[in-house]
């Protein structure tokens, strides 16, 4: 997507030196567009843990970049060191933060692409294949769900012509989270693309603003029209008939339709289904677990540290980014990352092959090679 005017994905390998896997620190935005090198496994795992970049797709996408620096830096001696090496960088990946099923899964996809390669000196050649395989892909589901999702804007439309088209979403499921078009909002870029007259309110999603900071930036970036909102005003907006639609995306869906999101995604989806107000989520095939059926009792919620809730950070009028604590000093403080919608508050799933229900069924008729999987 345009940053003052020019095309972005959000990692890419340096043109000058493909050793160096490069990034937006996300932390910085909107004040500041900052892109930092990554060059070692260690800093891959800290620009995950540290959310400089974050949202499920980016995080799996870094997470099989971080492989390939680990294919590139392992000893080539002898396959022991070598597995040794890269099945360490694996694991320390995938420790960095446990909700985003696509880390998981981006670093066992690598590990079974290295797998099927015998000289060592060819393994470097499959990890960035595979890791550059990975973006590309990502970035082709997104713009598929973006047009899947564009026939409901459409359909909303045509039932209010020349009207605008309301949609809410939380927190940033967008072209930040991914490599590029986003989840949630691939289906609104598709809309205001097209000349239809969308307008997004945006949850500021406390404690991080992922809403107020990122979603707000990059769809004033692209020019969508857009309203940022205190994260507890969306059900007065869905009571007073000013949301057609609410739309999020999913750190990790269940074979059965229970879906993930960022802490306070569930009450959003009870307060639109007591307003009769149709709640989508917009996801990549990465994001489903195959092998979980009940998301409440068994997807890992993050819990991240007190910091996050007590201290917040801003621009001051000077230009200066400076912190302040919000909190008593001492009060102690709770920190979840993300909760579980039940599948029967999802309207519907928008993913790269159409709109399913979010129903085992539905989902398993989409994606009939994973029924072994999740049958397992
Ligand atoms: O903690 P984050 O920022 O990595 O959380 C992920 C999210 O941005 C949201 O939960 C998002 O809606 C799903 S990620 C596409």
């Amino acid at each position: 997507m345009k940053v003052g005017g020019t095309h972005y994905q959000t990692i890419w390998l340096q043109p000058d030196d493909p050793t160096i896997v490069q990034i937006i620190d996300q932390r910085r935005l909107p004040h500041e567009f900052v892109v930092l090198d990554l060059r070692t496994v260690a800093e891959v795992a800290h620009a995950i843990q540290a959310m400089i970049v974050r949202g499920a797709g980016l995080i799996g996408v870094t997470a099989a970049y971080g492989m390939y620096i680990a294919v590139l830096t392992a000893p080539k001696t002898t396959r022991r060191a070598f597995w040794d090496d890269v099945e360490a960088a694996g694991a320390q990946l995938k420790a960095t933060r446990p909700t985003a099923v696509n880390l998981a899964w981006a670093v066992d996809r690598q590990l079974e692409a290295l797998q099927q390669v015998e000289p060592l000196d060819e393994m470097v050649a499959r990890a960035r294949e595979t890791a550059l395989r990975i973006a590309a892909e990502d970035a082709e589901n997104c713009r598929n769900i973006g047009t899947h999702g564009l026939q409901l804007i459409e359909a909303l439309a045509e039932r209010k012509p020349g009207e605008t088209i309301n949609i809410l979403t939380h927190c940033n499921a967008g072209w930040l989270a991914f490599v590029d078009y986003g989840s949630a909002t691939a289906p609104i870029y598709a809309a205001h693309d097209r000349g239809l007259p969308v307008h997004v309110w945006v949850d500021e999603t406390r404690p991080r603003n992922q809403g107020a900071r990122l979603t707000a930036w990059e769809l004033g970036q692209h020019g969508v029209p857009h309203t940022v909102i205190a994260d507890n005003v969306g059900g007065h907006l869905m009571q007073h008939g000013l949301v057609d639609l609410c739309i999020v995306g999913s750190d990790r869906t269940t074979v059965t339709g229970d879906v993930a999101n960022k802490i306070g995604t569930y009450l959003k989806a009870l307060a639109a289904h007591d307003n009769g107000v149709p709640f989508y989520v917009a996801l990549p095939s990465s994001s489903f677990d195959w092998d979980m059926r009940d998301g409440l009792r068994e997807i890992p919620i993050e819990q991240r540290g007190a910091d996050e809730v007590k201290y917040m950070d801003g621009q001051t009028a000077s230009g200066a980014i400076e912190v302040v604590r919000l909190t008593p000093e001492s009060s102690p403080v709770a920190n979840f990352g993300f909760d579980v919608t039940p599948a029967r508050l999802v309207t519907g799933l928008i993913t790269e092959r159409g709109v399913v229900a979010a129903d085992e069924d539905a989902i398993l008729n989409l994606y009939p090679e994973k029924r072994r999987l999740a049958s397992r």
